[in-house]
């Protein structure tokens, strides 16, 4: 069984948005990605999950087609998007597909208004025309992030908050009316106290609007929150995918569960069992989790893992 059909045993028949098959990526001698299958599905949230340089970024940037993958497949709607497609099957995908980025000050222009960075996506893709056209549905993108439209779209970036910011990006991106939304940490730069909000808002948009999302995070226990699904990763390669709740309850592999003993909340210990000898051999878990030999072991209807032994 090769691992494209072991990500999409869920329930869920739903035909993918986006699928990768085997993506690899390598920049030199760093292997980026090692084989990353995964499947995109309407109204539905995956999460990647993994530390820094694991690979996140470089699987988000062949979505998001800013980047090719070395080896391995890219099938939109079904159809092999790999290679380069024609001009307007490329501009299909990308407003198909659309990117929310970690920064939500470097991603907006600091001489455009709101109301500016809004209407650019729109007239390119012509989703308004006139100018009443364009007010009016600045109007509601703005409303539909939760900001009040009047005061907010004639501001400058400098004028808002990290939190704020971080909702016209969403709003941008929601634009063009995009089938795929890609968020990369969309809230570790923000304050902790808004960063639940902005998630919360992202699994609404996901809901009303039947998108695809690929929610992005360093933090196993948001992906919890956002996602019904997840993929593990360590250096590259997908350790620990399927079901979110089954990988949160029942994690097999010592990574995952490093990743759930570390999350910093004392009354809610997610592996209560953990012995300190345990994380003691955090080490020793990093190095198996590094094998590329591992088999691939599947644990429940939609849970699977690389079987390796400490
Ligand atoms: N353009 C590039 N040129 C060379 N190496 C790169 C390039 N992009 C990524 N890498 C390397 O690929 C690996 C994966 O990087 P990537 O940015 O995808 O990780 P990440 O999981 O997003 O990390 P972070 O959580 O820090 O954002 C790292 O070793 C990184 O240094
Ligand atoms: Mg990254």
């Amino acid at each position: 069984m090769t691992i494209m059909q072991e990500i999409t045993t869920d329930s869920d028949q739903r035909q993918p948005i986006i699928t990768l098959q085997g993506i690899t990526r390598s920049f030199g001698p760093v292997q980026a990605l090692r084989g990353i299958s995964l499947a995109l599905k309407p109204g539905r949230a995956l999460a990647l999950v993994g530390e820094s340089g694991c690979g996140k970024t470089s699987c988000a940037r062949i979505i998001a087609r800013m980047d090719r993958p070395s080896t391995g497949d890219l099938y939109f709607r079904g159809r092999q998007f790999t290679s380069s497609q024609s001009s307007e099957d490329e501009k299909t995908y990308r407003r198909a597909v659309q990117m929310v980025f970690q920064d939500p000050f470097a991603a907006l222009n600091p001489v455009f208004t709101v109301a500016h960075h809004l209407a650019r996506p729109m007239l390119l893709h012509g989703h308004a025309k006139t100018r009443s056209e364009v007010a009016a549905r600045v109007a509601a993108l703005l409303a539909s992030v939760d900001l009040e439209g009047q005061s907010t779209a004639g501001k400058f970036p400098h004028e808002l908050s990290g939190g704020q910011r971080q909702r016209v990006n969403i709003a941008r991106a929601l634009a063009v009316e995009p089938d795929v939304l890609v968020a990369d940490e969309p809230t570790s730069m923000l304050d902790v106290s808004i960063r639940l909000g902005i998630l919360e808002l992202l699994s609404e948009i996901k809901r009303q609007r039947n998108l695809a999302l690929l929610y992005i995070t360093h933090d196993i226990a948001t992906a919890a929150h956002v996602a019904e699904e997840m993929i593990v990763m360590f250096a590259g390669q997908m350790i620990e995918w399927g079901d979110t709740r089954t990988i949160i309850a029942e994690a097999r592999h010592p990574y995952t569960r490093l990743l759930l003993s570390a999350v910093p909340d004392p009354d809610r210990p997610f592996v209560p069992g953990e012995s300190v000898e345990f994380l003691r051999h955090a080490e020793a878990i990093r190095k198996v989790s590094r094998d590329a030999s591992a088999a691939i072991e599947q644990i429940g209807p939609n849970h699977f893992t690389r079987s390796v032994t400490l």
